[in-house]
């Protein structure tokens, strides 16, 4: 049995809207075997699959498609070694779908996660057809070497960089997760980051104002790394780096400053002075204490 993705979703620390996880669970009590997850990247796509696998327990079989996705990759492949070894065992390599409909035969839920599919070439689309519509797993001459029950079901997810055929689309229940709302987000960026509120405001305001996409996971990473920054030009660097701008960095350098997140001068490690572990006395140290300062170290 197949978990409730609400609970996976739930369990991994994903948040979408309620109608989101309603669909997805009505779809599959509906006997729904093959999602489309679609949305920009950083929606939770991927994780939220991993996520449901991993609740489930059973077999989970996971394929990054790219330019280079084949029958090749996608069913069957040749594997030299057999040539070499002489083997005719292992002169055929499984494709994908042909490891998920070998695991499957144990009767357990068996998850199949084609990642980011949009990455093939159109004429990709072709090889799920079969597997889609027949649930069969069907090589370019025609023969069929594995077969798809009810325990199998397809998570394919989308960036959408380029649009689908519509033979596949027939296949599948499309799904968008939208792309987390501000209110979300932010104490989100607060907890995952660890920057204040004004900041993780002002780095989501970046969604908006970059011409460069800019991601929540992205906004994570970046947030982490703020912390540490000890300069304005540091920030700015980062900030450039992210956005392709450089008018943003100041905003959130003063943006860390209203959360009370910039580096003080307190922070730093003083350089004390000592003498065979004996420290030295007081104005010595004050002295040691002001040209640490004055360096900024
Ligand atoms: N809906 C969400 N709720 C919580 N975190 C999210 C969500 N979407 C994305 N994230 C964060 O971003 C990371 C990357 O998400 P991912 O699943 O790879 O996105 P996608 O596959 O849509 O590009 C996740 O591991 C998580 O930390
Ligand atoms: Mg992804």
């Amino acid at each position: 049995m197949f978990a409730k993705i609400a609970n996976a979703a739930q369990a991994a620390g994903l948040i979408f809207p309620e109608g989101i996880l309603d669909a997805l669970d009505a779809s599959q009590v509906a006997g729904v075997n093959a999602f489309l997850l679609e949305g920009e990247p950083g929606t939770g796509k991927t994780h939220l699959g991993r996520a449901w696998a991993e609740m489930t327990g059973g077999n989970y079989v996971f394929a990054q498609a790219n330019a280079w996705t084949s029958d090749e990759s996608i069913i069957r492949g040749v594997d030299l070694s057999g040539f070499i070894e002489r083997d005719p065992a292992k002169v055929y390599a499984a494709g994908a779908l042909l490891k998920a409909a070998r695991l499957a035969v144990d009767g357990r839920p068996t998850l199949v996660h084609l990642d980011e599919w949009d990455k093939t070439r159109p004429v990709a689309d072709g090889l799920l057809l079969a597997a889609l519509e027949e649930r069969i797993v069907v090589d370019s001459a025609g023969n069929i070497h594995g077969r798809f029950d009810d325990n199998v079901i397809f998570w394919i997810t989308s960036n959408a960089t380029r649009p689908l055929h519509d033979a596949l689309l027939r296949r599948l229940m499309r799904i968008t997760l939208p792309r987390m709302s501000k209110t979300h987000a932010t104490p989100l960026l607060q907890e995952r980051a660890g920057v204040g509120q004004h900041t993780a405001s002002a780095l989501l305001a970046l969604r908006e104002k970059s011409r460069r996409p800019v991601t929540l996971p992205d906004l994570i990473r970046i947030g982490r790394t703020l912390q540490h920054v000890r300069t304005l030009d540091g920030a700015r660097v980062i900030i450039a780096g992210l956005t392709g701008d450089d008018k943003f960095g100041a905003d959130i350098w003063a943006a860390m400053g209203r959360d009370g997140k910039l580096p003080q001068r307190s922070e730093h490690k003083p350089l004390r002075a000592t003498f065979e572990g004996d420290e030295f006395p007081e104005p010595l140290n004050a002295v040691c204490q002001a040209f640490s300062d004055a360096m900024g170290v």
